[in-house]
């Protein structure tokens, strides 16, 4: 069983990250924490409760990060509706969201687990950057970050930057010199994995709860891609993190040199995968760069038919 503590901002994909993983007993969700991003706090925060209750993931649910280290918060994107779940109303969380900040929770839970704790991070890096100033000690005891954020292409939210790693470059700058084994799903890999009509169709079919909602909120999120980009489906970035461990077979994946911009020109927040090792930079990343799709949707589909179960 592999211990880990998901940091994100949902969002549609987080959203479905956190189904995926309240889905199986291979993973132990120790906590969940939420930062701004897809929507301000306040929905992301609430969004994380409302899902782990959905899927009847007990745990707690912390809020973060309000906002960047230094850059102010990037707004205005549409991609996952005014609510950050696609339109799909959960019923209010019973739950309240857990007291205390998610950075001391991100330090209290690796030293409770030194050594054992993954942390996926599905959103910007604010709380795990945070985290890491307050007690730098906790590196030592991260076994590793997966995290969703980058490219080793072109942006989503700039020409040259990824969403995640442009809401706090500077955030992600601090995770990736921090020496913590990490491996990165960019937008390279994540734009592999479509959730297309007739895969969002085949979870709908399963005909659960859970599977209703996840159907419902990528049915949206597919017309979003549809509708901006003239895309046959939605890109299914963050439950690639869960889904590679998993499977560690779904993708592969290259250590690399991976920086990140933080000068405020047009390349701020863009990640530089060094693919040819020309800078002579020893690799600080796993970087995926092949996803084989149909068995990840296979894998998604599975972990979503567990809800049969009630
Ligand atoms: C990332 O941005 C967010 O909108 C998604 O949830 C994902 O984490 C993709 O660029
Ligand atoms: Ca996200």
């Amino acid at each position: 069983v592999q211990r880990i503590l998901i940091d994100c901002d949902p969002g549609i994909d987080d959203a479905v990250a956190l189904m995926v993983a309240g889905a199986t007993p291979a993973v132990s969700v120790q906590a969940v924490t939420a930062t701004f991003g897809n929507v301000g706090l306040d929905g992301t925060s609430r969004n994380a409760l409302a899902v782990c209750e959905l899927v009847g993931l007990d745990v707690p649910v912390y809020a973060g990060a309000d906002r960047p280290l230094v850059r102010d918060v990037i707004g205005g994107r549409t991609f996952h509706g005014d609510t950050g779940l696609g339109g799909v109303d959960l019923p209010p969380p019973a739950r309240a969201v857990a007291s205390g900040h998610a950075v001391t929770a991100i330090r209290a839970v690796v030293n409770r687990f030194p050594g054992e704790i993954t942390l996926v991070v599905t959103g910007a890096m604010t709380n795990v950057a945070l985290a890491l100033r307050l007690d730098p000690g906790i590196a030592a005891g991260i076994q590793r970050i997966v995290f969703m954020g980058g490219s080793t292409e072109a942006g989503n939210v700039t020409p040259a930057a990824e969403f995640n790693a442009f809401a706090d470059p500077h955030a992600m700058r601090v995770v990736l010199e921090s020496g913590i084994p990490l491996t990165m799903f960019g937008l390279n890999v994540t734009h592999q994995v479509l959730a297309t009509p007739d895969r969002i169709a085949r979870i709908r079919g399963l005909g659960n709860p859970v599977a209703d909602a996840a159907a419902t909120m990528l049915g949206f999120y597919a017309e979003s891609y549809r509708a901006t980009y003239g895309w046959p489906g939605a890109a299914l970035h963050d439950p690639c993190t869960i889904a590679h461990l998993l499977d560690p077979t779904l993708f592969t994946l290259r250590p690399m040199h991976v920086s990140v911009d933080t000068n405020e020109g047009q390349n701020f927040g863009r990640t530089t995968c060094d693919a040819r090792r020309l800078t002579g930079r020893s690799a600080n990343v796993d970087v995926a760069v092949t996803a084989d799709a149909d068995r990840f949707f296979d894998l998604l589909t599975t972990a979503l038919a567990q809800y049969d179960r009630s």
